[in-house]
C-alpha cells in the first residue's frame, strides 16, 4: 500500500481532523460495532472518502483499540478506502453472471476511455478486485464481485447508483456526463 510519508505518524493530523475523530467517537462511545462507524462516519467527512494511515493511528490511540485490530477492520470491509478516491466513483460487476452478459468488455472500454491501465498484462480475470484511480482524480474505477442484482446483469454503479442490463453506449453516456459535470 502506498503511503506518503507524512501519514505516517497521528501527529500530521491538522487539529480539525483531530476535533472530527473525536466527535465521532463520543458519538459512538462504547457500543458495540462503535469501532465501524467512527471508521464509516470519518470516512464520509473526508474530500476524497478514504482513512489515512495518520487517521488510522489517532483512533487507535484515542479509542485504546490496537492498530492492528482498526487497521484489520479497514482491509476486511469493503466500504473502507485506505486510498483517495475519486470524485466519481464508477464499479463494475465482475461476477459470473454479469461476466456472462459482458461485464469485462465494459470494464475494458471503461479504462480506455478514462485513460486507465486496467492491468499491465494480460486479461482482467472474473475474481481480481480493480481499483484505479485517474490521476487527476476525477474518476476512480472499480469491480465487486457481486451486486447481488444478477437479474439485472450487468450492473453497474455509479456514484451509489446501481445501472441495470448495461452496455458500452449507456455507460459512454454516464461517463460523459460525468467529465462534462452534469451529474
Ligand atoms: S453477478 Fe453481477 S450482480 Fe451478481
Amino acid at each position: 500500500m502506498a503511503t506518503a510519508a507524512h501519514d505516517l505518524t497521528s501527529e500530521s493530523l491538522e487539529a480539525h481532523e483531530r476535533l472530527l475523530i473525536d466527535q465521532a467517537i463520543a458519538k459512538h462511545g462504547n457500543r458495540p460495532g462503535a469501532l465501524l462507524g467512527v471508521l464509516e462516519d470519518v470516512q464520509a467527512a473526508n474530500a476524497h472518502k478514504y482513512l489515512s494511515m495518520a487517521v488510522l493511528r489517532y483512533i487507535s490511540e484515542r479509542t485504546g483499540v490496537p492498530p492492528s485490530t482498526v487497521y484489520s477492520a479497514t482491509t476486511f470491509y469493503s466500504l473502507f478506502n485506505l486510498d483517495p478516491q475519486g470524485d466519481n466513483v464508477i464499479c463494475v460487476c465482475r461476477g459470473t453472471a454479469c461476466h456472462t452478459r459482458g461485464s469485462r468488455i465494459l470494464l475494458e472500454k471503461l479504462c480506455l476511455d478514462l485513460g486507465l491501465s486496467e492491468h499491465e498484462s494480460g486479461e482482467t480475470k472474473e475474481t481480481e478486485k480493480l481499483a484505479l484511480t485517474t490521476a487527476d482524480n476525477r474518476f476512480t474505477l472499480r469491480t465487486v464481485a457481486c451486486f447481488g442484482q444478477c437479474a439485472l446483469a450487468p450492473v453497474v454503479e455509479v456514484n451509489h447508483h446501481i445501472l441495470s442490463h448495461v452496455n458500452e453506449r449507456t455507460l459512454q453516456r454516464e461517463v460523459k456526463a460525468l467529465t462534462q459535470g452534469r451529474k
